[in-house]
């Protein structure tokens, strides 16, 4: 069972993917948050920053295109097989409010003939291997029936499936069955995500009779970066966690130019990491409220200081 590192969009930007290979590695392919290729044929600079070979190395990253129309996603693959990349992975799951309403992400799942027209042309053009990532459809998880029997016609890479509509965000109850219907239905490899945080969860899937191809997590490789080294039977070293959160630090202060910038990137990454600190919420409490580079810098050396306590 292989074990990747979801894309998250404003997080797991290639600064991240790069400063977590070095420092802790683990997962065996990095995504790439979506790209949302246009009309125009030109990638964004912030795009082609995040897709370049320099700042992807050993990461064994996916790309991934967020879109509706085929014509521009066969150019997208194009630009990225010239970059290098062997796959390219479909956004079929994004849930935010300004994507679904063009029908792009989870809304492309609302229009299941579109979606099928979509694949045809993508699959015909043949420009790289694609692996899709799909919710269960937009309100009701039977929506997925019919999605899946669209899948099955054509040759995915693979499919990653995170069993939640649209409606349901990120929250609440996951519906694991539909993930068993898909093994069943396709004859391509079938990813598992969704709200895996534990080693021993990571292994209970390996563990199972008929294990997922793979596991995809986001969230729980966020707040435990040394997740995916633990399952893996390695413990990381106690000073790495400084280390990791002092070269992001600096990699962001250069980068953004803008200690703002840092702060507000690295009170994101705060959130997640205290999340199991014996008095995480007050200490988060804090960290929020201070609005001032130096002082929040000072307060997370502080927090490690003080025990021996790491994410
Ligand atoms: C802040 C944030 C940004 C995300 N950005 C993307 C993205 O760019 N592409 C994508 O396919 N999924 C994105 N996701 C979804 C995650 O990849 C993943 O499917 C989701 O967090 C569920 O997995 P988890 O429970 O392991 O976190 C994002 C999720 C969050 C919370």
């Amino acid at each position: 069972m292989e074990l990747y590192f979801a894309p998250l969009e404003g997080v797991t930007d290639f600064t991240f993917r790069m400063i977590h290979r070095k420092h802790y590695g683990g997962p065996d392919r990095y995504y790439i948050p979506f790209l949302t290729p246009t009309q125009t044929h030109v990638l964004a600079p912030k795009e082609r920053r995040e897709v370049l070979p320099a700042h992807n190395l050993d990461t064994h990253a996916v790309p991934q295109l967020l879109t509706k129309s085929s014509e521009d996603f066969n150019w997208a693959a194009q630009v990225l097989k010239d970059l290098g990349y062997g796959m390219v992975n479909l956004n079929l799951g994004c849930p935010s409010g300004t994507v679904v309403p063009k029908g792009k992400g989870s809304g492309f799942l609302a229009d299941p003939d579109r979606l099928d027209v979509f694949l045809e042309e993508v699959f015909t053009a043949g420009v790289l291997p694609v692996s899709v990532k799909t919710r269960l459809g937009l309100r009701d998880p039977e929506e997925f029936d019919e999605i899946l029997e669209i899948y099955a016609k054509y040759p995915l890479a693979e499919l990653i499936i995170h069993p939640r509509t649209r409606e349901e965000m990120y929250q609440g109850p996951l519906h694991p069955e539909y993930y068993e219907k898909a093994v069943t239905a396709l004859s391509c490899p079938v990813c598992y995500n969704g709200d895996i945080r534990t080693a021993d969860q990571i292994r209970a899937l390996a563990d199972r009779q008929t294990p997922p191809a793979a596991v995809m997590i986001g969230r729980g490789l966020i707040a435990d970066p040394g997740l995916a080294l633990r399952w893996l039977g390695k413990k990381p070293a106690a000073e790495t966690f400084g280390a990791f959160c002092d070269e992001l630090s600096l990699a962001y202060l250069e980068r953004f130019g803008s200690q703002k910038n840092t702060l507000m990137r690295m009170k994101h990454l705060w959130s997640y990491w205290l999340e199991d600190h014996p008095q995480g919420e007050k200490l988060w409490k804090k960290m929020r409220k201070c609005n001032d580079w130096p002082t929040f810098y000072a307060m997370g050396r502080q927090i490690l200081a003080e025990g021996d306590w790491h994410p």
